[in-house]
C-alpha cells in the first residue's frame, strides 16, 4: 500500500518535472539560435516562475530559547527557507511550527483562518512517555517533526557513510574508565537506568557528571570529559522506538564505547554498526557488564576493536549550548518546507506516536 503510494507519487512528480521542463526550459533552448525575443520571453517566464524563499513561522518558541537563524546556514548549511517568530507574519506564512511542550492548549494556537497553502508542523523531540496528550490535536497539522523514522521531518544525529574509508583515527588519551553524565536520575522514566547504575558501582568505578544541574555540562568541558573515558553509559530514560538521543552521539562522535539501555539492540542497530556500542543486555547482569569492561580495559586490542567501524563511517558532534538546543530540527523543518509541496494531514497524531513502542 504504502508502496504502491510512493511509485505513484514518484510518477507524478516526475511526470510533472517533465511537463514543467518542457513548458519552459526546453523551449527556450530550443529557440535560443533562431528566435532571440521568445528566448528572452521563455526565460522571464522561468524566472518569474522561480519561487521565493517559503516563510517559516515558530509559533511558540521551544522552552523561550531563540537561536540566530543564520545558524541554520553556519552549522548545517541550509538557506532555503526564512524562518521567523513574529506571530504578525502568520497570513504569509508558508509553514508554523509548533513545539508540543508549549501548545498548553487548542486556544493558544492562532484563531485566524488558516491559509490554503499553509501547513502546521508538530514538533516534538520528547519519547511518548514524556509527551502529554492534548484534546482536539488531532486533524489539525500536516507535517510531524520528531527523532521517529517515521516522521515526514527526522531530526536526529545519524552516522554517516565516508566519501572513502580512512584509517586516520586516534583514539583520544583516557584517564577514566566508565562515566556517566545525568542531569536527573529520579524522574519517573529514570528509575531502570538509576537502578542498573547502582548495581554497576558494586563492581566498578563509574564516574558520574552533571548531577543536580538541569543543564548539560558546558560545551568546553563536555567533549573533553567524553574523551578521557573509556566507556560511556548512553542511558536512555525510557524505552521507545527509535527513541536514541545525543546521549549515544556524545561518545560515538568522541571516540568513546557507549553502553547503552533503553530499546533492545536490534533497534539500535538499525541506526549505527552493530560492533560500535555494548548493550546491557548482552549480559545477565551489571556484574558480568563490569567483568567484562574491566576485562576489555586490560586488553587494548579487543578494546579497539570497537572502533573499527570508523573506517567505514563517522558521527558528527552535536550542537550543545543550550541556544542551539532546537537549531537543527528547526533547520530541518526549514529545507523540509522548501523542497516539499505535498498535500497532507496528520490524522491520528497521538495514536500513532504513542503507538508501536
Ligand atoms: C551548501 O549548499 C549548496 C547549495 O545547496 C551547495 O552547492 C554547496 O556545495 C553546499 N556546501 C557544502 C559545504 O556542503
Ligand atoms: C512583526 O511583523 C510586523 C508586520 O510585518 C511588523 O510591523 C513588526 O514590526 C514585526 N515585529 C517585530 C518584533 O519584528
Ligand atoms: C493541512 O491540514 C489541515 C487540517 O488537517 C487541512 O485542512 C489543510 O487542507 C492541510 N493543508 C495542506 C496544505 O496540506
Amino acid at each position: 500500500m504504502t508502496w504502491s503510494r510512493n511509485v505513484l507519487a514518484a510518477v507524478l512528480i516526475l511526470g510533472c518535472t517533465t511537463y514543467v521542463y518542457f513548458l519552459y526550459i526546453q523551449p527556450s533552448v530550443h529557440n535560443c539560435s533562431s528566435d532571440g525575443r521568445l528566448f528572452a520571453h521563455y526565460t522571464s517566464v522561468v524566472r518569474e516562475q522561480t519561487p521565493k524563499k517559503p516563510l517559516l513561522l515558530i509559533w511558540a518558541i521551544p522552552l523561550n530559547i531563540k537561536f540566530d537563524f543564520n545558524d541554520c546556514k553556519k552549522y548545517y548549511n541550509i538557506s532555503s527557507c526564512d524562518l521567523t517568530y513574529n506571530r504578525s507574519l502568520y497570513q504569509q506564512a508558508d509553514a508554523v511550527m509548533f513545539y508540543q511542550k508549549n501548545i498548553r492548549s487548542v486556544a493558544h494556537m492562532p484563531q485566524e483562518s488558516r491559509p490554503q497553502r499553509q501547513k502546521w508542523i508538530w514538533y516534538n523531540v520528547e519519547s511518548p512517555s514524556n509527551t502529554l496528550k492534548l484534546p482536539g490535536i488531532n486533524n489539525i497539522f500536516n507535517l510531524t517533526l520528531s527523532y521517529r523514522r517515521d516522521a515526514d521531518i527526522i531530526a536526529r544525529y545519524d552516522v554517516v557513510i565516508k566519501d572513502e574509508p580512512d584509517d586516520h583515527f586516534v583514539l583520544p588519551k583516557k584517564d577514566r574508565l566508565v562515566c556517566w553524565m545525568v542531569s536527573n536520575m529520579w524522574t519517573a522514566g529514570s528509575r531502570v537506568r538509576t537502578a542498573y547504575y547502582k548495581e554497576l558501582t558494586k563492581h566498578i568505578k563509574v564516574d558520574v557528571f552533571g548531577l543536580g544541574f538541569s543543564v548539560p555540562l558546558p560545551a568546553e568541558r563536555y567533549y573533553p570529559m567524553m574523551q578521557s573515558c573509556k566507556f560511556y553509559l548512553a542511558f536512555e530514560n525510557s524505552a521507545h522506538k527509535d527513541y536514541i538521543t545525543e546521549k549515544m552521539n556524545g561518545p560515538l562522535s568522541s571516540g568513546t564505547v557507549p553502553i547503552v539501555l533503553g530499546m533492545p539492540r536490534d533497534n539500535y542497530e538499525e541506526f549505527m554498526p552493530g560492533d560500535s556500542f555494548i548493550h546491557v543486555n548482552d549480559f545477565p547482569d551489571a556484574k558480568a557488564m563490569a567483568q567484562y569492561l574491566l576485562e576489555l580495559d586490560k586488553n587494548d586490542d579487543k578494546y579497539m576493536k570497537y572502533f573499527a567501524w570508523r573506517r567505514f563511517y563517522t558521527a558528527t558532534p552535536h550542537l550543545l549550548t543550550t541556544k542551539n538546543e532546537f537549531t537543527q530540527p528547526t533547520c530541518l523543518a526549514c529545507n523540509h518546507i522548501s523542497r516539499d509541496n505535498r498535500y497532507s494531514v496528520v490524522h491520528n497524531l497521538y495514536g500513532w506516536y504513542h503507538s508501536s513502542r
